[in-house]
């Protein structure tokens, strides 16, 4: 079975199912077979398609040009206008403000007690205090971003900031519920970036079950889903095995760098994934 995809200038993609043993889908009248598949066919080369008209208007992105050396956690952190490096990392620009300003208003949409997790430029902690949260706790593993932390707080008088040291994964523990939370993280090791990003097929997927352990019952988890135009239907399997309902925003209007080394479009969608 074969499904030809057509760009403007032509043919660009064509994809043929194989079916080794002659019995995928055996137990299906052949009619249906041959419906379902075909469906599944077409809806691949209808995401080659959107892939190929984004890749026209995006910016070819970047090849990183370091290894983490040792641990993020560790890593010196270099504060430019625009961005922060920590180890040779690009781990945040200021490009992505429309994107966390969605996740932001997720986060916070019940003005209750958000949890953030990873402080970054400060951006999104500036944005949800903004959005009227009761109370604001981060956890950061790095010591001079707590560092950064701190003094972002003292411009924040009478609102209640808690900063809490260390990795999520080592801190969170000692945590209660949320109403809303917002993870933004970056890979600490390379090992890491291998078993997170490279082989899985959702980045933060390692956090869902500790996500839905920290949510109140009808709260919110947002998180950088790296998603470009909708949701794949592998991310939807994997949020439906933990979350009872996604919601799902398309942020435009934004333009990562020529050398940005970790997103190269010029959309993402933003989730809401309600427990
Ligand atoms: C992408 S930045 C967050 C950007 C932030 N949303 C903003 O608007 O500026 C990632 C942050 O997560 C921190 N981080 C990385 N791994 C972490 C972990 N396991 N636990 C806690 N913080 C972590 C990094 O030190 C960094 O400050």
């Amino acid at each position: 079975m074969t499904e030809t995809g057509m760009s403007e200038s032509g043919e660009y993609v064509r994809i043929t199912l194989e079916d080794l043993t002659g019995g995928y889908l055996e137990e299906l009248n052949p009619a249906i077979r041959e419906f379902e598949i075909h469906r599944v066919l077409k809806e691949s080369v209808a995401d080659f398609d959107a892939l190929h008209r984004c890749g026209k208007r995006g910016v070819p992105g970047a090849a990183r040009t370091r290894e983490i050396d040792g641990e993020l956690a560790e890593g010196a952190a270099h504060y430019a206008d625009s961005q922060l490096i920590i180890s040779g990392q690009q781990v945040m620009q200021d490009w992505e403000r429309p994107i966390m300003a969605e996740m932001a208003r997720v986060a916070a949409r019940a003005r209750g007690d958000v949890l953030e997790i990873g402080f970054g430029m400060g951006i999104s902690a500036t944005m949800l205090l903004e959005e009227g949260v009761r109370s604001y706790t981060v956890i950061e593993a790095n010591p001079e971003v707590r560092e950064r932390a701190e003094q972002w707080r003292a411009r924040y008088p009478g609102r209640d900031i808690r900063i809490v040291p260390g990795r999520w994964q080592d801190a969170i523990g000692a945590l209660g519920r949320y109403d809303g939370i917002f993870f933004d993280t970056y890979p600490s090791t390379e090992q890491e970036i291998a078993e997170h990003v490279l082989d899985a097929p959702v980045y933060a997927q390692h956090f869902f079950p500790t996500a839905v352990e920290h949510l109140v019952e009808s709260g919110v988890l947002t998180y950088f889903t790296v998603e470009i135009d909708s949701l794949s239907r592998m991310h939807q399997r994997i949020l439906t095995e933990y979350f009872s309902r996604i919601e799902t925003t398309l942020v435009t209007g934004f333009r990562p760098p020529a050398d940005c080394q970790y997103y190269w479009a010029d959309s993402m969608v933003v989730v809401a994934a309600v427990r």
